[in-house]
């Protein structure tokens, strides 16, 4: 992880359209013949797939099929063991990933009070005490959080230790923002408060967000695009485009337009989990 920002790469005049646009248009994050392998399990065998810039991605698909496994891959996590992830047509290790772990209890420090584990990313990338302090401050107001964050994780609920996460993954303004299955610690209300608060986020920063939910209405509530996966090697069963105005609201879910997508992701996923 690092502050810098991926180069533009130029095309010469006259064989592109103008840059802006031809950057808008191009695939955020491209991949090419992925393949991961553990043991002697074949999660991807030569998987493509391009997300696209500024939109939210829900990542749907039977358990253990390789959600967690391919957003890993491409924040850089975990290696492939064959292909190619390209930012912006290129290979870079340079970019600013936010990522929200599927085992938050984990994912924080514990030694570290909630507002240091939320300013740490800032730390690392050399941000001094008084910048960190504001940033984290100006977060906690924009999200409207109310919790204590002066108290270590070991006596915050699942849900609070979760909220926090997510703040230390949209503290660094990160180009793309991963989420493991972000809500899956909260109870119903606090999951409804966060949806809102990321709905909003995307929608104030545009951020390419690529969100695991193995809650299917919250996969297309939030989304733009839903991939859908197969079982492993996890093929693309299907990446479905929902285009419903932002912001989304819960009449948007008794929506026709919505009501249909759904069914179909539903049919999609139990066509792939009969396969198994
Ligand atoms: N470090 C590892 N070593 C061995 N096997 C692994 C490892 N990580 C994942 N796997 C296996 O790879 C497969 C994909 O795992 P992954 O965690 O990506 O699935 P997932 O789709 O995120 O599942 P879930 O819905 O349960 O979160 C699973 O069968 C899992 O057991
Ligand atoms: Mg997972």
């Amino acid at each position: 992880m690092s502050l810098a920002q991926p180069a533009l790469k130029i095309e010469p005049a006259g064989v592109m359209p103008p840059v802006t646009e031809a950057v808008f248009k191009r695939p955020h994050v491209t991949i090419r013949g992925l393949s991961k392998r553990f043991n002697k399990t074949v999660i991807y065998d030569k998987f493509d797939l391009d997300i696209p810039r500024g939109k939210l991605i829900s990542v749907f698909g039977p358990n253990g099929c390789g959600k967690s496994t391919l957003i890993n891959m491409i924040a850089g996590l975990i290696p492939p063991d064959e292909g190619q992830i390209l930012f912006d047509g290129m290979l870079l290790d340079e970019i600013k990933f936010g990522y929200v772990f599927q085992n938050y209890r984990e994912a924080l420090f514990p030694w570290l009070r909630a507002f240091d584990n939320i300013a740490y990313p800032l730390k690392m990338m050399g941000i001094g005490k008084a910048e960190r302090q504001a940033r984290v401050e100006r977060l906690v107001e924009r999200l409207g959080v109310k919790i204590d964050l002066n108290r270590y994780p070991y006596v915050m609920s699942g849900g609070q230790q979760q909220l926090v996460s997510i703040m230390r993954a949209l503290v660094v303004e990160p180009e793309i923002l991963f989420l493991d299955e972000p809500f899956s610690a909260l109870d119903y209300e606090m999951t409804l408060f966060m949806r809102e608060q990321l709905q909003r986020i995307f929608v104030e920063t545009g951020t390419t967000t690529v969100l695991v939910s193995h809650d299917l209405e919250e996969a297309v509530y939030l989304a733009d695009r839903v991939l859908l996966l197969s079982r492993h090697p996890a093929l693309v069963a299907d990446f479905v485009t929902y285009d419903a105005p932002r912001p989304r609201t819960d009449a948007t879910l008794s929506d026709a337009d919505f009501v249909q997508i759904k069914a179909h992701c539903l049919e999609v996923f139990q066509r792939e989990v009969r396969k198994g």
